[in-house]
């Protein structure tokens, strides 16, 4: 892996006639810029260069990739091209538009309609830092996910898969609208060749079928990761990954804690999107709106005092392997 980011583009470089205002974001496999189309109007540009296999210096256009590592960068550049393609079929307020694609400098550009607004990450951390007793209300849980999952059903009708659903990809607008970005089709493919650019998969949010090389993957991949979205959003911090959880599952007493913060009914969806098995989750996006959307039926079940006793031993237990080293806790872990 080279330690040098690749240089982004300077402000005011013109690509396939959109100009660069400056760089919005730089991730592992390419940069976000905000940029200006010909009618003035802002758009987000985001460039295929995967830092791992390309480098750029600063004021250069074209990346360089050295021979061995050029039939992986093609590899992915064809995928980041079929993502942007297959993400242009799709027009939902609820997934990233993308408005065009084209190739310049050796390497692909995606058009996107540009957002404003922050990511349900950053709304998570400032609401976690506030300390209060709940993350988010379950009114507002409940219509997050509802929109988010009427743009990713129709992200399953058009037969992709989205893999990498994380609170960071999740966009929320200024006007308060939830935003599916990031379509991670290009990730696929270059980890799959075994050459590792950084995990496909992105702790505490990717099923377990996803560290299964071969595992059949389907809706309910996403759906594993809805879930684990929706618990980050009652806890604050994301939930145990998989593995860990396959060698001991702490899932059900982490949520034990939300009872009667939140309802039961709730807690129950976020099981059961998290089930380790794929074939006890919720089989497509239309079998989970469906329970998300049953507000009637709300209850508040508290703790009785010998589940309170049992909690805090478990607890304690739980923060003394923590300090020992042990094993991590799922409160121990913090979105990066
Ligand atoms: N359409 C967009 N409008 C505004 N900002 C965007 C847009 N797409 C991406 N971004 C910004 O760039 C960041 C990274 O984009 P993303 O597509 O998640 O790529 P990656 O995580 O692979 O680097 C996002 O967290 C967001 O801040
Ligand atoms: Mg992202």
């Amino acid at each position: 892996m080279s330690k040098v980011k690749p240089a982004p583009l300077p402000p005011d470089t013109v690509i396939g006639g959109y100009r660069v205002v400056r760089r919005l974001s730089a991730g592992g496999f390419g940069v976000v810029y905000l940029s200006l189309d010909m009618e003035g109007q802002q758009v987000a540009v985001k460039e295929y260069l995967p830092s791992s296999l390309a480098t750029r210096a600063p004021g250069e256009l074209l990346p360089k990739v050295p021979p061995e590592k050029l039939s992986l960068y093609r590899l992915g550049l064809k995928s980041f091209f079929e993502e942007g393609r297959s993400l242009a079929q799709i027009s939902h307020p609820s997934v990233v538009s993308v408005l065009n694609f084209f190739r310049e400098n050796e390497t692909v550009y995606m058009v996107m309609n540009y957002l404003e607004g922050a990511t349900l990450q950053d709304f998570i951390i400032t609401a976690r830092d506030l300390k209060t007793q709940k993350v988010f209300r379950e009114s507002t849980i409940r219509s997050l996910f509802d929109e988010v999952l009427r743009g990713l059903r129709i992200v399953h009708q058009h037969k992709m898969l989205h893999l990498d659903i994380k609170p960071a990809n999740i966009f929320i607008t200024d006007d308060n609208k939830a935003v599916l970005i990031d379509f991670g089709a290009a990730r696929e493919v270059l980890s799959k060749e075994g050459n590792f650019i950084r995990p496909m998969y992105t702790p505490g949010f990717a099923a377990p079928e996803m560290y299964r090389r071969d595992a059949s993957m389907g809706p309910w991949t996403d759906i594993y990761a809805i879930g684990a979205c929706i618990y980050a959003c009652m806890q604050g911090y994301p939930p145990n990954e998989a593995p860990q959880r396959l060698e001991k599952d702490r899932l059900s007493l982490a949520l034990s804690r939300l009872r009667g913060v939140y309802s039961d009914n709730l807690i129950e969806v976020v099981e059961w999107c998290m089930a380790l098995d794929p074939l006890s989750r919720p089989q497509s996006v239309f079998a989970l709106q469906k329970e998300l959307s049953r507000e009637g039926e709300r209850r508040y079940t508290k703790l009785t005092v010998g589940e309170k006793v049992r909690l805090q031993f478990d607890t304690l237990v739980s923060d003394t392997k923590k300090k020992t080293g042990r094993e991590a806790t799922d409160m121990g872990a913090k979105p990066k």
